[in-house]
């Protein structure tokens, strides 16, 4: 399993990328300054290690078997106002129970990973924004800029890297204690309902399903199986993850691993390239296919299927599963026409991959009050267009990616809370996108978890069947 990635990547450095064209780029007035930050970042701790991220590229591979679901999850941006134990706590804590749904409903392990912990850079549409006449930059996440419309604010501060590092390494010391140190453990099951969801459908419905867990968790015990002590039931392995877009933070937290000469970027375990991105011979493509982390590609409606080869060559060019996840993000009205070709074209190469879904970014719509939202019910559309090709294609729903937050935000617009564009204004709280509240984010689950079991229980000779 362990042969160097190394080897495939001959002629790559950490600094490669800046031969290329690079997209999305902020322009630093200060390049003393950024030079500053970029060595003071080289010289700092990386964040994640070499063999934890080893161990995630062994359960993606699970997942590109079909033997276990990937569950991608958090902010669309993390933001230095947002920053505190309530938000990282409460979006962990509806991760986990969205994992808890779909594990015991799929009856299949979900390998856990956090929009978290340096998801802060974002790319934009145009690189400046005008109002009432005055053009400034465009916000591109507090790595970069500050939000408020103004010269100061809008001004690219290389400075904020080294906050942007430091808040992720304070958000990884939490989301590390929180998996390990007894709030994951499955015996607590039922504390993990939100106290405003404990009264809502959903918050009932989780409680039912977590009963049954301890229930299960009870008899296994009564039985003399210390099944209920394993390390798997009382702390949970929990990823990080985010997009690789800011080119400079990224090969500055790369090291090479002196076991196996691979180098790996400590920025996350997992990265990935957007949408806007991909462009085969640009920067973050040539940076992304030189580090041995697993990453992942979002495919927006327009890639096409020699395009995406091209891109396997060089971000997988050993095939190795686990190693390449993509993320369909094309829309609930265009998933039916430009998924297909892209799945028909890796079986045709007869290529690993993880197929995941993000249902959130193809179906971004403006309100007539000005509110960037997504409607819930297009999500769903999305997701179980998803299932339903994957299924008539014989390929395997590997997994999903979502923008959710565990707090009670008002950003998309139905679900059973039945939030409405004149409701967008009660919470709205995103620096970017709008995301999915806690309310929302575990409906999905319990919808996503009856479509998992479904498609299970017609692939999985394992899965428990009915009596007949
Ligand atoms: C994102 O994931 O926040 C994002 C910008 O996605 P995409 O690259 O798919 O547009
Ligand atoms: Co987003």
């Amino acid at each position: 399993m362990s042969q160097p990635i190394q080897s495939a990547r001959s002629c790559w450095s950490p600094r490669g990328w800046r031969d290329r064209p690079a997209a999305q780029q902020p322009v630093y007035d200060d390049e003393l300054a950024l030079a500053e930050v970029e060595e003071r970042l080289a010289t700092s701790l990386p964040l994640v290690f070499a063999g934890e991220i080893r161990a995630l590229r062994e359960q993606l591979a699970d997942v590109a078997a079909g033997r276990a679901f990937l569950l991608q999850g958090g902010d669309c941006a993390e933001s230095f106002a947002d920053f505190n134990e309530r938000a990282i706590t409460d979006t962990f804590r509806v991760l986990l129970q969205m994992a808890v749904v779909l594990t015991f409903a799929a009856a299949c392990p979900v390998v856990k990973v956090g929009r978290m912990a340096g998801q802060f850079a974002k790319p934009r549409s145009a690189p400046t924004e005008s109002r009432a006449g005055t053009v400034l930059p465009s916000y591109r996440g507090d790595i970069v800029n500050a939000l408020d419309f103004t010269a100061d604010a809008r001004q690219p501060d290389p400075r904020r890297q080294l906050r942007a590092y430091a808040q992720s390494a304070a958000t990884l010391n939490l989301l590390r204690a929180l998996a390990q140190g007894g709030f994951a453990d499955l015996h607590r099951v039922q504390q993990w309902n939100l106290d405003f969801l404990r009264t809502s459908p959903q918050g009932e419905r989780y409680h039912d399903l977590a009963h049954r867990i301890s229930e299960t968790l009870a008899f296994m015990r009564a039985c003399g199986l210390d099944a209920a002590t394993e390390p798997q039931v009382r702390q949970v392995q929990f990823y990080t993850s985010h997009e690789a877009l800011l080119l400079g933070y990224e090969q500055a937290l790369t090291r090479q691993d002196p076991s196996t000469d691979d180098w790996y970027d400590g920025s996350a375990h997992f990265l990935w390239i957007g949408e806007r991105t991909r462009q085969p011979d640009g920067a973050h493509v040539e940076f992304m296919r030189g580090i041995a982390n697993p990453i992942g590609l979002k495919l927006g409606p327009t890639a096409d299927p020699d395009m995406l080869v091209r891109l396997l060559d060089l971000l997988n060019p050993d095939d190795r599963p686990g190693r390449l996840t993509l993320i369909a993000r094309m829309g609930a009205d265009k998933i039916e026409t430009a998924l297909p070709p892209l799945i028909r074209m890796v079986q045709r190469e007869g290529r690993q991959v993880i197929w995941s879904c993000d249902p959130m970014h193809g179906n971004t719509r403006e309100t007539g009050n000005g509110y960037k939202t997504r409607p819930f019910a297009r999500i769903l559309d999305e997701v179980r267009a998803f299932f339903a090709i994957h299924r008539a294609e014989g390929s395997i729903p590997g997994g999903m990616h979502f923008e959710l937050t565990g707090q009670d935000v008002t950003e998309c617009v139905g679900g059973a809370q039945a939030i409405t564009e004149q409701g967008l204004a009660d919470r709205y709280h995103t620096h970017c996108d709008p995301r999915l509240n806690a309310s929302q984010s575990l409906e999905l689950a319990f919808l996503i978890a009856e479509t998992l079991k479904d498609y299970r229980r017609a692939t999985a000779p394992e899965f428990p069947r009915e009596p007949a």
